[in-house]
């Protein structure tokens, strides 16, 4: 049967580890966090247009269409992710497309299906994506992403309990220009980029024999150093990673690919960050992990 309307929901991510790295080969480690966007299709006469939608940037509806016919349908979009600020806004939207299109034809997807379908808007909206934001969308819980030669490897990975804080700088960094700013330093860049190759493995495993809080953190500050030492982070970012450390966070990170965006915490307790961070002008909220689907 071909429904009238269909709505759809992914999460959105932060990448705990990696990001930049994974562009050239390297493992990611990301969650799928507690918020994201919703996809709501209907039916209608005349050319695919943008219905109920809280952003209007003009590469939206293009990057819709890779995956949505140019005709005959409204479509409405609802949020709760910061836009631009490496919480996978556009791998959240890209998802949640895909699966609402496939719930109104009663398409039943797999993971790789919505993950190969979902490239279509994230090349639309950053080039050349590695892919590892719409995997872990469409995943949910813990991720860890690898781009091969021969296609994405993708493997779940389980979690302890993560109490996190997100601080917004209140700017919204550039992920295309980022990657190729990097991309352009690659050869200076490559045994930095190595190291963090190594760091999420070793992340990889504190995670999974359930490391103190202490150590997680220590990697997750560790990476945000190699982040600065690459340039991809900014003296405001560096300030609320310093503002969290100081609050007692047990480590501190850029998030995604900097320039801008957020800056994410891993505290054992919340109050003291994010009163901090607030006294400093910058808004923060605690999130959480979302489930791993189906
Ligand atoms: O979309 P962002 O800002 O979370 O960045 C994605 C992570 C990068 O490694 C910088 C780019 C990529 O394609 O993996």
């Amino acid at each position: 049967m071909n429904r009238q309307a269909a709505r759809a929901r992914a999460p959105g991510k932060l990448i705990l580890a990696g990001e930049h790295a994974v562009v050239y080969g390297h493992p990611a480690l990301a969650i799928a966090v507690d918020r994201g966007t919703t996809v709501t299709l209907r039916r209608s006469r005349g050319p695919t247009r943008l219905g109920r939608c809280a952003v209007r940037d003009p590469r939206l509806l293009p990057g819709l269409l890779t995956v949505l016919p140019e005709d005959g349908l409204e479509v409405d979009i609802d949020s709760d992710l910061p836009v631009g600020r490496g919480m996978g806004s556009s791998a959240a939207l890209a998802v949640a497309v895909v699966r609402a299109h496939a719930a109104l034809q009663d398409e039943v997807l797999d993971f790789a299906t919505t993950h190969a379908r979902a490239f279509g808007p994230e090349r639309h909206f950053h080039g050349d994506p590695s892919g590892v934001d719409h995997a872990v969308s469409a995943l949910g819980g813990g991720v860890r992403y690898m781009r091969t030669p021969t296609g994405p490897r993708i493997a779940p990975v389980s979690l302890p309990q993560l109490e996190l804080v997100v601080v917004d700088s209140g700017s919204a960094g550039n992920t295309a220009q980022l990657v190729a700013g990097v991309r352009a330093r690659r050869r200076q860049v490559a045994p930095i980029l190595d190291r963090i190759g190594l760091l999420v493995e070793e992340l990889t495993g504190s995670l999974g024999r359930g490391a103190s809080r202490t150590e997680i953190g220590g990697l997750l500050t560790e990476n945000h150093r190699l982040l600065c030492d690459i340039g991809v982070s900014t003296p405001t970012l560096d300030a609320i990673v310093d503002a969290c450390l100081a609050a007692g966070a047990h480590g501190a990170k850029l998030a995604g690919a900097g320039g801008g965006g957020v800056v994410l915490a891993l505290v054992s307790d919340a109050a003291p960050v994010l009163a901090a961070v607030a006294a400093a002008g910058w808004p923060a909220f605690r999130v959480g992990v979302a489930p791993v689907e189906g």
